[in-house]
């Protein structure tokens, strides 16, 4: 983990938020190329989820809602975790969290201190803010806990301006925020995230809704192996009753072999009808779903896939780095990191080899400026190529484009692959084809 955390600083993947000022904890910038990844996870989940699909719409939810919205999804009475306090150092815990709770008494005892806790509280997660510019009369609201209200209060909005039948899905990407007791383990666990999700209503039944469970806890867990994490660091796991959250009938996380443990990494929940019935109670307003074909009416059931950008993001990194031999330079180890071309930061770099030759710049920046039109491509004339590759390679980049002098003569450039190290003589007019084709 060290070394993913100091490679994702040194390289503007990720920096600690609000960093100059001491940081604040919990929080995360990304940089550059941080930014990047994110977005290309969100595209790829958004053209898988949305875009490929004839059944799922998008949409995007303000972040504030009205606080009714929260007490009647359960949000301000259910969402909320166990907590204990260490009465010696006055450090607080997830009250589940046995293993850290452990070390933190080996930590008191090693010191031949007391170790003794308080009984246990629940500590709600939603995270307050004020509204309204007179002190005294501001209304506290929160910040979304989850963005999926945020669709289920538009349900019927989407269906009335839309020509979509049961079965079909809301998607939406957005920051959600956390009160987290134990914010940690880098960017895994923050008070500011950014989720993915969606929601998928049906018929309320028992065997029909579990059809689209299946095919849901499938489809998600294909989509991280689809994008190169390794199957072996991929797993399922089923909620127990007692761990169910309050909106829950059934759920499976997906978990990804990280260096702190398996983690969750995405939720398939099965919320029934929990959601329209509860905001149909607390707002007054009909959610029921009228099917034209068969005359029923009735509140659907929501089937969610619910994923964590940042989280997804944390995890592609670290099942991308690795550190391995390379040939050119004797036997030392290069840092590679093997993101699917699809996520990568920069899809190729292209570099003139050498810095000082008018005329190798100058056809390396058409190639650079042609190839930017389409991709996200960088330039890099600085050091010998052995640097330049070294440093491509530890960002992710998949091609390294040079221009030499046969590429004056010959009009083709070397195209260096980052996994395979091997070489290859392409025409420079076939450059655009050979990119999409490594990313289609
Ligand atoms: N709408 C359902 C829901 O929010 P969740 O299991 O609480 O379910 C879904 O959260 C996903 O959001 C998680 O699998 C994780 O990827 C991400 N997530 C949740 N809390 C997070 C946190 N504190 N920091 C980063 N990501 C988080």
């Amino acid at each position: 983990m060290d070394k993913i955390v100091s490679l994702a600083k040194r390289r503007g993947f990720i920096y600690p938020g609000s960093e100059i000022y001491g940081g604040l904890k919990g929080t995360w910038d990304y940089g550059p190329l941080g930014s990047e990844l994110k977005f290309n996870i969100k595209q790829e989940w958004w053209k898988t989820m949305v875009k490929d699909r004839d059944d799922v719409v998008g949409m995007s939810a303000s972040i504030l809602m009205n606080p009714k919205v929260w007490e009647a999804s359960g949000h301000i009475a259910g969402f909320s975790d166990p907590l204990i306090e260490c009465k010696t150092c006055h450090q607080r815990f997830k009250a589940d969290q046995k293993d850290v709770i452990a070390e933190h008494e080996g930590w008191h005892k090693e010191r031949k201190e007391k170790i003794d806790w308080t009984e246990e509280k629940q500590f709600n997660l939603m995270v307050e803010a004020k509204l309204g510019v007179v002190e005294g009369e501001k209304e506290t609201v929160y910040l979304r806990g989850e963005i999926t209200q945020g669709v289920h209060v538009n349900f019927k909005n989407v269906l009335n301006s839309s020509r979509l039948k049961i079965p079909f899905g809301i998607a939406q990407i957005g920051k959600a925020f956390r009160n987290e007791i134990t914010p940690g383990n880098f960017t895994y666990r923050s008070i500011e995230f950014e989720q993915m999700e969606l929601q998928y209503y049906v018929k309320p039944d028992e065997k029909e809704s579990m059809k689209h469970y299946e095919f849901w806890k499938n489809f998600r867990m294909d989509w991280y192996k689809s994008l190169g994490i390794n199957p072996d660091n991929l797993r399922f796991r089923e909620h127990k009753k007692d761990e169910l959250a309050h909106y829950a009938k059934v759920a499976w996380d997906i978990e990804y072999n990280a260096p702190f443990g398996w983690k969750e990494c995405e939720g398939i929940h099965h919320r029934g009808d929990w959601d329209l019935s509860q905001h149909q109670k607390f707002s007054g307003q009909d959610m029921f779903y009228f099917d034209e074909e068969t005359k029923e009416k009735y509140i659907p059931w929501v089937i969610e896939t619910s994923g964590g950008v940042d989280r997804a993001a944390l995890f592609f990194l670290i099942d991308a780095y690795s550190e391995e031999e390379d040939p050119a330079k004797n036997g030392a180890s290069r840092i590679v990191l093997k993101l699917n071309p699809k996520l990568a930061p920069y899809k190729a770099a292209v570099f003139p080899l050498l810095a000082n030759k008018p005329e190798l710049v100058k056809l390396a920046r058409n190639i650079y400026d042609d190839l930017r039109k389409d991709f996200a491509v960088a330039w890099d004339d600085r050091g010998n190529i052995g640097k330049r590759y070294y440093s491509q390679d530890e960002i992710g980049t998949p091609y390294c484009i040079t221009v030499d002098f046969d590429s004056l003569e010959q009009g083709d450039v070397t195209v260096r692959d980052r996994d395979t190290m091997k070489q290859e003589r392409i025409k420079i007019t076939e450059l655009n084809k050979f990119l999409n084709e490594k990313l289609s």
